[in-house]
């Protein structure tokens, strides 16, 4: 057997990190092959809640769990890690947007950059959970230069898998059957569900949904406020589904797309035609493609002028939380 991933998850004690350590403990993330060691950071105040979760991974007995760090300081959680999925932070409640939450999260972020840069592997890839997911992820690579700039993503693999279950809800065809949408930009309700270069059973899905008014109208308010939705049905923010997202962010990014199929990732903007003209340096959902744990935009595809607009809103919603998240931060 190979030697183990390291894996982190921050905010370990919280919901997300509860579904989420079963899922990496049983090979959802890295494969049925490949061991691993948790590090589970949380704050002081949840310290006991997080020796508990440890003591269930234990009892759980998973043969490919080779190790536990359970603990409250933040150099001992990222030291030696090559996997860093960053949830620590406060989540949203009913009626608040995902940028109220800024204030609280952003610091974390600043904070927890350092500790990442000079204790984790080099190469250690990191994807960023909490909200405002794409900001965090900018400021943390921002606090961490010595990070590669492509190696610090954010979660819109959740927005991506929303997009691909509604579809096939509406079209009654089995969802790993339905591939290629396309999450623009940010986590959040300006985010931009494409479907304009997507398939669902074979079929553009626009001929195979037949309603053009629908994918134009409710199919893209269903996936950009399908969060506030979970959050108003369940009293809490959604978790089974974003931990399950994680995983396939992680997987695909370290193991490979399949062949013919693209996944949407937040990462940083290269910046000019490659980039689709969204502005050099912001974290931006892409449509990618990844190959030996490294990804890359998919390029040539043709963008229409509605499309145009709705990527412009959102890039522009991203450099108003940047902007936002720098004051806060020289406030500090
Ligand atoms: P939760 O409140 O259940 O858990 C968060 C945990 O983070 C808590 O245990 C808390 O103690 C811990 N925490 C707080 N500050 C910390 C710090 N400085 N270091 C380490 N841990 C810290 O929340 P949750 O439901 O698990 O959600 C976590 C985050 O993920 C929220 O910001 C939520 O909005 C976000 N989220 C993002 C997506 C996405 O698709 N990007 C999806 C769902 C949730
Ligand atoms: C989600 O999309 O479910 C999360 O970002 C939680 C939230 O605040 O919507």
């Amino acid at each position: 057997m190979a030697a183990p991933v390291h894996v982190m998850i921050t905010g370990a004690a919280g919901q997300i990190g509860y579904a989420l350590a079963p899922m990496v403990c049983r090979g959802a993330m890295l494969g049925p092959d490949v061991p691993v060691v948790l590090h589970l950071l949380d704050i002081p105040p949840a310290e006991t809640a997080l020796k508990g979760v440890a003591m269930e991974l234990v009892d759980a007995a998973y043969p490919l769990l080779k190790g536990i760090v359970a603990t409250t300081d933040v150099a001992e959680a990222c030291k030696g890690v090559d996997v860093a999925v960053m949830v620590g932070g406060f989540p949203r409640g009913p009626g608040m947007e995902r940028k109220e939450v800024m204030g609280k999260n952003v610091a974390i972020y600043k904070g927890q950059a350092s500790a990442l840069e000079e204790h984790a592997n080099p190469g250690c890839k990191v994807l960023v959970v909490a909200n405002p997911a794409n900001t965090n992820a900018l400021i943390l690579s921002n606090y961490a230069p010595k990070i590669p700039k492509e190696n610090v993503t954010c979660l819109t693999r959740l927005d991506h898998n929303r997009a691909l279950g509604q579809v096939s809800e509406k079209t009654g065809v089995p969802v790993s059957d339905v591939k290629n949408c396309i999450i623009w930009g940010n986590h959040s309700s300006t985010q931009y569900p494409d479907v304009n270069h997507g398939t669902a059973g074979g079929k553009p899905i626009r001929e195979a949904i037949g309603d053009d008014a629908y994918l134009d109208g409710e199919f893209i308010a269903t996936v950009q406020q399908r969060g506030a939705a979970i959050i108003a049905a369940r009293k809490l923010s959604s978790a089974l589904s974003a931990a399950s997202s994680v995983c396939d962010h992680i997987r695909d990014w370290v193991n490979g797309t399949p062949p013919g199929t693209w996944v949407s990732m937040g990462v940083v903007s290269p910046g000019g035609e490659a980039a689709y003209g969204v502005e050099e340096g912001l974290m931006y959902s892409f449509p990618v493609t990844c190959v030996d744990g490294k990804w890359s935009i998919v390029q040539g595809l043709t963008i229409d002028e509605r499309s145009r607009a709705l990527m412009d809103a959102t890039a522009a919603e991203l450099k108003e939380e940047k902007a936002m998240a720098e004051e806060l931060i020289a406030a500090m």
